[in-house]
């Protein structure tokens, strides 16, 4: 069941009006939410995300975050439980006719979905993914996550022709991010993140990564990452809602460091499966 507009529904049953600003002009905004065990993880980070890209479009957020909450717990409860990831989409709303400009007065799409989520596999934990890298050819406010999303399905299918599993992207010489992820360096022993600007999307999953990075003593620095540093690494992370920590072994068919996930990769994904696990067994708030 798939939820629009103020009702629960099957997908096959869901309609929108072609002229919704969301299908003329990709004019909306996004989250992904991944549940365990039927809870949602970091839910109140992934809806302050939601407003900021809400506010920053001009869209008035057209649920509270209680209303937000309930709804996100109806889906989870409509879809079974479990593990899912639960899709949140807003846009500007349905238009009289085609015009760029912002529409006055009209109401907000809100759709919500949940599917399965897949985590990556044991196999692939173990061994890192392969990942291309490319130039980042997407816009400057790459910090609204926005539906208009054709860069980063070019750059996905970039990976995908290359059999890999994510693009690396360099914009005027510096990391920026995967095309559907955050990417992290290790150097020297030494973890090194991309600065949460305008270029990148601030992942949920990128800050609980910097948070158990100083709750363990994980030398840390924040700031540009220079593309000759990214090839010189000895570990390359990819982290998001449904991939959560995972290793790149190769990069343009090169081996990153040993070619094997690394020894603070390991650490890592162990404190996040341990901070998953922990948060998701504690009493609800
Ligand atoms: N993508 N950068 C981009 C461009 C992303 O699309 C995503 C997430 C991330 C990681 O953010 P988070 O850790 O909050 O999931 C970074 C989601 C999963 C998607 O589009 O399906």
């Amino acid at each position: 069941m798939i939820y629009l507009n103020g009702a629960f529904m099957p997908i096959a049953e869901a309609k929108i009006p072609v002229l919704d600003r969301g299908f003329i002009f990709g004019d909306g905004v996004y989250e992904v939410v991944p549940v365990y065990s039927g809870r949602p993880f970091r839910l109140g980070e992934h809806l302050r995300r939601f407003q900021n890209s809400m506010d920053t479009i001009r869209i008035v957020n057209p649920r509270s975050d209680a209303e937000w909450t309930r709804l996100t717990l109806e889906i989870i409860d409509r879809n079974g439980g479990g593990d899912l990831q639960v899709y949140y989409h807003v846009t500007r709303g349905v238009a009289a006719k085609r015009d760029h400009a912002f529409p006055p007065g009209i109401a907000p799409t809100v759709f919500m979905m949940a599917n399965p989520l897949v985590t990556p596999s044991a196999e692939l934990v173990q061994n890192g993914a392969a990942a291309v890298s490319a130039v980042d050819i997407r816009w400057l406010r790459c910090d609204i996550k926005a539906i208009s999303l054709l860069a980063n399905c070019m750059m996905k299918q970039y990976a995908v022709d290359h059999d890999a599993a994510e693009v690396v992207m360099f914009r005027d010489g510096f990391l920026t991010e995967g095309s559907a992820s955050n990417i992290f360096v290790v150097k020297g022993g030494v973890l090194l993140a991309p600065p949460k600007d305008r270029l990148i999307l601030p992942g949920i999953t990128y800050d609980v990564v910097i948070e158990l990075a100083k709750a363990n003593g994980m030398p840390l620095e924040v700031r540009r990452v220079a593309e000759a540093e990214v090839r010189a690494a000895d570990e390359l992370w990819i982290t998001s809602s449904t991939k959560e920590v995972l290793a790149a072994a190769t990069l343009d068919g090169k081996a990153v460091g040993s070619g094997k996930p690394g020894p603070l990769f390991h650490n890592m994904h162990g404190w996040y499966q341990a901070f998953k696990t922990a948060v998701m067994r504690a009493p609800a708030a």
